[in-house]
């Protein structure tokens, strides 16, 4: 799960699929990253912490790291959170089957409609609820996917 400052999107992305994973009791590696280094080290914004907590997901262990290009070789699938982050990704891969590797997240729960999971950053407190009930409908569906 990636987005730009693995602190807000692609930590609470990693913290419901995790949770789903573990719940399901499926041997699948989950991990994020950001593709800036603006945040490598701290923990998940307080608020998204905040918001994931009331959704019954513990997100606190979790650190911001940047992705790097042997990620490509650790995972088989890469979700972006928008356009921008899959853009990113995209110009780090090696080769076309790196490339195969990148989806954008939604379009798991809205096919090939490329939408994107807004940054909630710079804004209010429902922001944060919104990219958790986005990310849990996609989730939904990568679990599905998984199980079949
Ligand atoms: P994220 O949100 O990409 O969802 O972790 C952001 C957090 C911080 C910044 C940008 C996006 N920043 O520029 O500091």
């Amino acid at each position: 799960m990636v987005c730009l400052g693995n602190i807000c999107r692609s930590p609470i992305a990693e913290g419901i699929l995790r949770q789903r994973v573990k719940d399901a009791g499926l041997a699948i590696e989950t991990d994020s990253a950001g593709t800036s280094d603006f945040h490598v080290g701290e923990k998940a914004d307080s608020r998204m912490r905040a918001a994931a907590l009331q959704n019954g997901v513990d997100i606190s262990d979790l650190r911001a790291r940047e992705f790097v290009v042997s990620d490509f070789d650790e995972f088989d699938i890469i979700y972006a959170m928008d356009r921008s982050n899959y853009g990113n990704i995209l110009n780090l891969a090696r080769t076309d089957a790196d490339k195969e590797k990148v989806r954008m997240i939604l379009n798991e729960s809205n096919p090939g409609m490329d939408l994107e999971v807004p940054d909630p950053y710079y804004g209010g407190e429902q922001g944060f609820q919104n990219v958790i009930n986005m990310l849990n409908e996609a989730m939904d569906v990568v679990i599905q996917k998984i199980h079949a």
